[in-house]
């Protein structure tokens, strides 16, 4: 991934294409929480057809359930476009093996979501169905950022000089915030208790307070990095927040006979600002990585004049 790879990598279109699949995803995701928080998971026995047609009358539970699947088949005919463009266009090989990744990635999610249903929701099948979404999704936005002008440019590269390296905080960050995503995962699905996962609250916001204060202290002055930790800040803030009106809705509509609207309402967007924020730590990984050199690769990525002690 050095410099070397990245001239004549830039393609505006491949760039949209990306970026429309992560709103795609977006979409797709928040029809998927629906599915859980309307109880529709089981409204449609079958799979991969919905009740034996593609048309299946849409009323109650079906109508949620089928939609996420149509909306799951259109992301697949995306993920072929995107493995064909990107192995037509794109001059990095393991940009290529990336776009057949994302699309094998996006099968292996389908696939999951039909044996879910065909194996009633157990082995924790929807806990992974759930998880490998929000891996998918932090995959698609990877390849909209390698996908960029900014990552396919020569850009300055800044030192660390602190400890631990910057590389290993911010895995940390994402790796602490992709097992909060599991443990809310597995509440959500009925696998684990509520505990794990609010447990976890306070531990994510201290790692992220801790991640955001090291990027600062090291490298106050570089845009994207100042951009990536305000945006964790915010965005976990805003999730904690959720996290707590969904808990609230959960208990106060527990007696209700069918799911109420607040409940269905911040459920899903808790799960879905949860995918964002997972992304977010993925990207912030990815920017360190392309700004700043690892300790030994210097002289290999970055001439004199591009680098910027940044302490
Ligand atoms: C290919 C891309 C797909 C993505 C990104 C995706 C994503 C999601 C997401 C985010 C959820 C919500 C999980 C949660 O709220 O905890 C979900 C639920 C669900 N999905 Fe998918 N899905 C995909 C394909 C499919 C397919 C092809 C099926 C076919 C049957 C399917 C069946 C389901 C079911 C049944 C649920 C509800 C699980 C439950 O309530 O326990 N999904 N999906
Ligand atoms: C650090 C921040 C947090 C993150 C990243 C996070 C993430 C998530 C995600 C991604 C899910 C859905 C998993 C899935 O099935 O796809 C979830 C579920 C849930 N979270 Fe969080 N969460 C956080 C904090 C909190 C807090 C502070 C609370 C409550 C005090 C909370 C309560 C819940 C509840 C109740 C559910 C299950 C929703 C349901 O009832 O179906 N979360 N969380």
């Amino acid at each position: 991934m050095g410099p070397v790879d990245m001239n004549r990598s830039y393609h505006p279109f491949v760039h949209r294409y990306a970026i429309f699949m992560v709103c795609w995803t977006i979409v797709l995701l928040t029809a998927g929480a629906l599915v859980t928080s309307e109880d529709a998971a089981l409204a449609v026995p079958d799979w991969p057809l919905s009740y034996g047609t593609i048309t299946p009358p849409m009323v109650g539970g079906i109508a949620y359930e089928h939609t996420h699947r149509v909306i799951a088949a259109g992301l697949g005919l995306l993920a072929i476009g995107l493995a064909a463009l990107l192995w037509r266009t794109d001059d990095r090989p393991w940009m290529r093996w990336l776009g057949l990744a994302a699309l094998g990635g996006v099968i292996l999610q389908g696939v999951l979501g039909g044996l879910t249903v065909i194996k009633l929701l157990h082995y924790w099948l929807p806990v992974m169905h759930a998880c490998t979404a929000q891996l998918m999704f932090a995959l698609l936005v990877s390849i909209a950022v390698f996908t960029s002008r900014w990552w396919t440019e020569p850009l300055p590269q800044y030192q660390d000089k602190g400890s631990p390296p910057v590389h290993t905080v911010v895995t940390i960050n994402a790796a602490a915030i992709f097992l909060q995503v599991l443990a809310g995962a597995g509440f959500r699905h009925q696998y684990i208790s509520l505990r794990p996962h609010v447990i976890g609250a306070p531990i994510v916001l201290g790692v992220v307070i801790w991640t955001a204060a090291i990027l600062r202290r090291r490298f106050s002055q570089v845009r994207e990095i100042s951009r990536a930790r305000i945006l964790l800040h915010a965005i976990v803030g805003t999730q904690i927040l959720l996290g707590a009106i969904a808990l609230y809705s959960r208990i106060s509509t527990a007696d209700a006979a069918q799911p109420m609207p607040l409940m269905v309402a911040s459920t899903v967007v808790h799960t879905v600002v949860g995918a964002i924020l997972f992304a977010i730590s993925i990207v912030t990984v990815l920017i360190c990585y392309r700004l700043v050199p690892r300790r030994g690769e210097v002289a290999v990525r970055a001439t004199p004049e591009q680098q910027v002690a940044a302490q």
